[in-house]
């Protein structure tokens, strides 16, 4: 499973590439507003620091509107992946910049029907909202699984990309399910790594280490 991380904070991002373990980033235009810096200029940092998709949101509604964006966005850096919404427009604006070669992330999906529209429009990445799923009473994660079903029944190459992740276990269900790819906060990231009964077990381990008044090297 792919990490990216759902940010525009460079700080955060150059502190999780460190660890090895990160594939991307997705920003958005309120993460962007967030961060208090210009658009351009933050997401072509970014693209310096991972090598893997930084994923850059167009504001454009209409499709020739968003196609100017994009040819703004996309001149950024090679591995910018041009974020679209999931409307009429957006997966037209799909269609033509992933003919043509582009990376697409089609982002606000909030169900299995868009998802199908979506891998028709040759989308490189589908980003269903788990969390604002679940926020409205509905299931974020059956429609994850509802999507790996039908993207694997046709072989579409469109990789679901978990977005509006939580908390940890929002990532271990979309892992189980096969989800290819999760974006989440730098916090939630972190989260992953702890565990308590580690934290006791170095705690113990050290103690007794300590007793036998070793060094190593
Ligand atoms: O970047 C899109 C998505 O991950 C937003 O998450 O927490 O604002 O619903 P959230």
């Amino acid at each position: 499973m792919k990490f990216f991380a759902d940010t525009a904070e460079i700080a955060e991002i150059r502190d999780l590439a460190a660890t090895g373990l990160l594939d991307g980033v997705t920003t958005n235009p309120s993460l962007i507003h967030k961060s208090g810096r210009d658009f351009l200029e933050v997401v072509k940092e970014i693209a310096g620091v991972v090598e893997g998709p930084v994923s850059a949101e167009v504001v454009a509604l209409d499709h020739q509107g968003m196609m100017r964006e994009a040819e703004v966005l996309r001149k950024i850096a090679d591995n910018i992946a041009i974020k679209v919404p999931l409307t009429e427009d957006g997966l037209k604006t799909c269609k033509a910049l992933t003919s043509d070669g582009t990376m697409v992330n089609v982002t606000l999906c909030f169900s299995a029907a868009q998802a199908l529209l979506a891998a028709k429009a040759g989308a490189t990445f589908i980003s269903p909202f788990v969390g604002r799923h679940d926020d409205v009473g509905f299931d974020g994660m059956a429609l994850i699984a509802d999507i790996r079903l039908i993207y694997d029944n046709y072989d579409y190459a469109t990789q679901i990309l978990v977005a509006s992740v939580r908390h940890p276990m929002h990532v271990v269900e979309a892992a189980k399910i096969g989800a290819d790819v999760m974006t989440a906060p730098p916090k939630i990231i972190h989260q992953l790594f702890k565990h308590p009964l580690t934290d006791s077990g170095i705690k113990s381990f050290l103690a007794d280490w300590e007793k036998t008044g070793q060094k190593i090297g």
